[in-house]
């Protein structure tokens, strides 16, 4: 078979993980990225954090490690993040010029990689998770110091640098019809009303399983009528809340994934899924919950896991 990345592009849509570039040295772990994406983030080598650790002065490797493989690999990239409260370098806390380094950190990195990263977030992670504060924003840096011009000032820097790249607002707790979502909303129309250039939101999707999907395509569709464009962003479904067996458990978890993949499919507008790892050895969730979680589509030695099926199921289905 063509693995997933064949199923995917049938409907012209993008299969995608998160990448940790010291890994692509690796031919295993290059094996497995070629066989089954066609799409790329890489998990931590493009944030503020790892591309200007110093201001004003850029490291690019492993973005650009990640960026060749892609090249030769025909995959497409997308740069993750350059506007979020964490993973930030500490000369950001001393900084006078707020606005003026955050704008000065799009232009260099985005500037760096025009023509070679083709869909950036330039928002992560900015939506607040209570009700009542300022604009419904989360109280980072960037809020408390900028108040929440610095988001339109963002998209504006990011489009001068890279005319042609498109831009999303990335964000967790927005797939379902709540009130984080809502803010979510609010904020992404605001945007559009006003000309700014966003053309994309990110669903970061971290599933716990417990998750009634039932109005996540209701949700999709309002960004949708807006003109924009939908990427399920970070996807993992967490294993071991569900009941029983370790087998129940992979069952359970692969009708999940299914249910996930089967409503983008549904939305025209709904153009990518990436799975925020390739491995459950690789997942960000290990250090969270413990060794035992196997929350992504491949286990330890490279096995595809039920929920592989399930999602080559899904992606074949329409
Ligand atoms: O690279 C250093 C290594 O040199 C050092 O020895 C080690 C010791 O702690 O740390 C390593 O850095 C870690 C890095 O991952 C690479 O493994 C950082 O401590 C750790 O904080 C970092 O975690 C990343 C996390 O973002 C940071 O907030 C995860 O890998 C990454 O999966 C996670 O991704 C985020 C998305 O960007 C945004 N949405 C949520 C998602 C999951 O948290």
């Amino acid at each position: 078979g063509g693995g997933l990345k064949l199923a995917a592009a049938r409907t012209n849509r993008l299969i995608g993980t998160a990448v940790d570039d010291q890994k692509l040295s690796d031919p295993q772990y290059a094996r497995a990225l070629k066989a089954d994406f066609n799409f790329v983030t890489c998990e931590n080598c493009m944030k503020f954090d790892a591309t200007e650790a110093n201001q004003g002065s850029f490291s690019f490797g492993g973005g650009d490690a990640l960026v060749a493989f892609a090249a030769q690999n025909n995959m497409t990239v997308k740069g993750h993040c350059l506007v979020w409260g964490q993973q930030l370098p500490g000369w950001i806390a001393g900084v006078g010029d707020l606005q003026k380094a955050m704008v000065d950190h799009i232009n260099g990195v985005v500037t760096h990689y025009k023509g070679k990263v083709k869909y950036w977030d330039v928002l992560n992670e900015v939506i607040d998770d209570n009700p009542g504060s300022q604009d419904g924003m989360k109280g980072t840096v960037y809020q408390s110091r900028l108040g929440t011009g610095y988001v339109e000032a963002a998209f504006r820097a990011a489009h001068a640098a890279d005319p042609d790249a498109l831009l999303l607002a990335n964000d967790y707790g927005v797939e379902l019809m709540t009130d984080k979502s809502q803010r979510f909303y609010d904020m992404v129309s605001r945007l559009v009303k006003k000309g700014v250039p966003i053309h994309g939101v990110g669903f970061q999707s971290h599933f716990d399983g417990t998750e009634k999907l039932t109005d996540m395509a209701t949700n999709m569709q309002r960004f949708a009528d807006l003109g924009l464009f939908i990427m399920i962003s970070e996807l993992d479904v967490q294993y071991l809340k569900f009941p029983g067996s370790d087998q129940d458990k992979l069952k359970a978890q692969a009708d999940f994934y299914k249910k996930v993949v089967s409503i983008c499919m549904s939305q025209r507008a709904c153009k990518a899924i990436t799975t925020w790892g390739v491995r459950d050895s690789d997942s960000w969730l290990l250090t969270q919950i413990g060794p035992n979680e196997k929350p992504l589509l491949f286990d330890m030695k490279y096995t595809k896991k039920p929920a592989y099926s399930a999602v080559l199921d899904a992606l074949n289905d329409q």
